[in-house]
């Protein structure tokens, strides 16, 4: 038998033998619906790495809040209760790394593929080692979309946004940027969004097109304005002591299934958000409002105050790596 072939069989039986053995168990906590991009990931990620390590690692994928809410599920993966999450970028500012607050940045990124320069470029994996004293190894970033605007009154001029009351993500960038065009920000979990709008606790607030059509936000908002003011996106993370402890084959196989679950999740975030758009448009829930040139350019006048005001808090080093890479510019 040839070398090749010989290896390849050992590592069979060692799957094999591990499979014998109870799994090894990872619980993939989220917040989303199933059929989002990051639902889909999810699951994707489920199917190949119980198939490929052949049944010794199971994936346990609990979507939807069902298992936690934002703040918890990140403590839970500290404390090791869940052994995966992906939140949003938005939501690494309360566990003290506040540098992935540049995702949020209104306008910062005009496409993708100035996203993914920043994401699978040095800048994106320099972030990610920011997680490492938090006890968190951060494995990848899964594309979600550029964010619309929704709320019960059409949202077009700067000053519409006066007093409105805007749920955000916990994001001090979001809360600046809400705050820089006379709106007042309500920070909320996710699994709370839809009920506060529909009982007007909160009158509007920002997703990308797949959240708002899957938690169904559009059937509670009158408008949505296609205003592509903002990204929001998420970090694969896991708990660092439980990836580390991983046998070594396994987490080879597990990194490799990685690897394909984000290609996966970046193929289809956009056609995700677009078929959702197409959704809300054709429910005629609610009605959208598109901005003229100079209108959005009002917008990002405003919000560069969020820029100004967090420079520090994030770190300016980052954020001018950043604005090199994609070109921002204050108008
Ligand atoms: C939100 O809270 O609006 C999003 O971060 C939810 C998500 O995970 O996409």
């Amino acid at each position: 038998m040839k070398l090749k072939t010989l290896l390849a069989a050992a590592a069979l039986t060692a799957f094999a033998t591990n499979a014998l053995a109870a799994p090894i168990v990872i619980k993939f906590s989220h917040v989303v619906a199933q059929n989002t991009p990051k639902g889909q990931a999810a699951d994707y990620f489920k199917k190949i790495a119980e198939q490929r390590t052949k049944g010794a690692v199971k994936v346990e994928v609990y979507p939807n809040s069902q298992l936690y809410k934002d703040k918890e599920e990140m403590e839970a993966l500290q404390l090791g209760a869940v052994q995966m999450l992906a939140p949003s970028l938005a939501k690494f500012g309360p566990l003290g790394v506040k540098d992935f607050e540049v995702f949020d940045l209104p306008f910062i990124f005009d496409s993708y593929a100035e996203l993914h320069k920043v994401t699978q470029g040095p800048i994106g994996a320099k972030l990610l080692k920011k997680l490492e004293p938090k006890g968190i190894l951060g494995l990848a970033y899964w594309d979600n979309g550029f964010k619309v605007m929704s709320a019960n009154n059409p949202l077009k001029s700067v000053d519409d946004f006066k007093g409105q009351k805007m749920r955000i993500q916990s994001s001090k960038v979001l809360e600046s940027q809400m705050r820089s065009v006379g709106a007042i920000p309500q920070t909320m979990a996710f699994s709370e969004v839809y009920q506060a709008l529909q009982t007007g606790v909160v009158n509007g607030t920002e997703n990308p097109p797949s959240n708002l059509y899957t938690q169904k936000m559009h059937e509670v908002q009158k408008y949505v304005t296609l205003s592509d003011h903002g990204y929001l996106g998420y970090a694969v993370i896991v708990n660092k002591k439980f990836w580390e402890g991983l046998p070594k084959d396994i987490r080879a196989t597990l990194e490799a299934c990685m690897k394909d679950a984000t290609k996966f999740a970046n193929d289809v975030a956009k056609k995700d958000n677009d078929e959702a758009l197409a959704a809300v448009k054709k429910s005629g829930r609610s009605q959208f409002v598109t901005l003229t040139a100079q209108e959005k350019a009002a917008w990002k006048k405003a919000m560069d105050k969020a820029h100004k005001e967090n420079m520090s808090r994030i770190g300016a080093e980052t954020v001018k790596e950043v604005y090199k890479e994609t070109g921002y510019k204050a108008n």
